[in-house]
């Protein structure tokens, strides 16, 4: 989305450096981070929503130490879901309060650690998860601070929404037929927990405002029936992440001022017609902060031209630091950025190295008809999901994050070794 700039050679620069020098000095492929657009975009979140909520990253989406050190220098908390993410959120510094506990699943070994370090909340997400965290509290003498996650029958997808009264999915306690309400009577009979708020997260990858306020609504509905069973009212409720961002020109996606004026104006509205007072709002951005920060810089290798179909133009990474386009038939855009050329753009398919045909990076693109072995090309809008799903399939080694700033690059995540890859192999 930025304008590139090139220096003398024409090599694409990124934060004053160029890629040719990125590439000579980290390898390829490498995913390249840059820290002032992702702190930019945290206090876009920040701002948009004000004092009055709170924006928790979505770790899942890329967590690292320095992306924690950025989030708490930032003023962002953290939603973690797996005990891999709480200890990198721990040992990074983020403040237990400002972290939230996620999962469908969490182990015993999950919700005592979370517990024990004093996390800002957990959010429960099944019955006997209930009664598991109310236990875990009580035993370590503590009150923990929790919100339930229901489902609303909202089922968003990029360009649209369904709102439907059944969800066939593992996540959260419907709101349909009652299990919410039950969840609620269960959690606020125990002492071991303090209920602060519902959560619902509807999607991810979503354009249209439309199904967060169905969303809105529908929460704001189980609190008022909450305050008019139990005379309590809930002070907090959470949407969840889910905001779209850009990955090739055709998406047109929603800013965060436009999302958290959207849910604002629904939740008062709704709360003064219902006679509540407006709860604390919180949302859980992953994509849309980090993914839109890094590209991935790849090396082209071999090139295949097949007549009358297109060619294919092998990179040195693939499925194994970009498993979206293979899993979710996602789109990327790519570009030719060690050098301009203007050469006739011919029809190309962006494959990797790896042993299977859907090794696909970019389904469809044009690129200049020189293209050769040993030019760099950069797939923008990598920095959610990839890193953070990358496997090491063919004993790949998982590239490093570089974090460019102010003209300087340093890495963040280092490329994996084969000793890396050894140490675990203990037969
Ligand atoms: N909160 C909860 C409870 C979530 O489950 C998720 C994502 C988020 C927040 C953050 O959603 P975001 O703002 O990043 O869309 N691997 C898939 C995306 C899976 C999202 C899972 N949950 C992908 O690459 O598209």
């Amino acid at each position: 989305s930025r304008t590139v700039t090139r220096d003398a050679e024409g090599a694409a620069t990124v934060g004053g450096l160029s890629v040719r020098q990125l590439a000579e000095e980290f390898g390829t492929p490498a995913y390249v981070l840059d820290e002032d657009d992702f702190r930019a975009r945290c206090r876009a979140w920040s701002d948009a929503f004000g004092p009055d909520a709170d924006v928790f990253y979505a770790g899942k989406a890329f967590l690292s130490r320095a992306v924690v050190r950025w989030l708490h220098e930032e003023g962002l908390n953290l939603d973690v879901c797996s005990a891999g993410e709480l200890a990198t959120a721990l040992d990074a510094g983020m403040p237990a309060e400002r972290i939230a506990l996620h999962g469908n699943n969490k182990s015993v070994e999950e919700i005592t650690r979370a517990v024990e370090a004093g996390v800002g909340r957990i959010v429960l997400d099944s019955f006997q998860e209930i009664v598991r965290v109310a236990h875990i509290a009580q035993r370590l003498g503590r009150r923990q601070r929790v919100q339930i996650r229901v489902t609303v029958g909202v089922e968003a997808h990029t360009h649209e929404f369904i709102a439907t009264a059944h969800e066939d999915q593992k996540f959260g306690l419907a709101l349909a037929g009652g299990q919410a309400a039950e969840a609620v009577r269960r959690a606020l009979k125990l002492d071991g927990l303090e209920l602060i708020g519902i959560h619902s997260h509807i999607g991810s990858q979503i354009f249209d405002t439309s199904g967060f306020e169905v969303a809105a609504h529908r929460v704001v509905g189980l609190l008022k029936d909450i305050r008019d069973e139990h005379g309590v009212e809930l002070p907090e409720i959470d949407l969840g992440g889910g905001l779209g961002i850009a990955y090739t020109p055709d998406d047109d996606p929603r800013e965060p001022a436009e999302i958290a004026a959207a849910l604002r104006d629904i939740v008062t509205r709704e709360c003064a017609a219902a006679g509540l007072a407006v709860p604390r709002l919180s949302v859980e951005p992953g994509r849309a902060i980090v993914g839109p920060t890094a590209f991935t810089l790849y090396e082209v290798g071999t090139i295949k031209e097949l007549p009358g179909l297109r060619t294919y133009v092998s990179v040195d990474g693939g499925m194994s630091d970009n498993i979206r386009t293979a899993l979710y038939d996602a789109e990327y855009s790519v570009a030719l950025v060690s050098r301009t050329s203007t050469a006739a753009p011919m029809l190309s398919r962006v494959v990797g190295k790896h042993c299977e045909s859907g090794d696909i990076v970019v389904r469809d693109a044009f690129l200049p008809s020189d293209l050769a072995p040993g030019d760099l090309l950069a797939v923008p809008a990598t920095g959610a999901y990839c890193r953070s799903m990358a496997s090491n399939y063919n004993h790949a080694l998982r590239p490093p994050v570089v974090a460019v700033k102010d003209g300087t690059a340093r890495v963040i995540v280092r490329r994996e070794t084969e000793e890396d890859l050894l140490r675990l192999d203990v037969g």
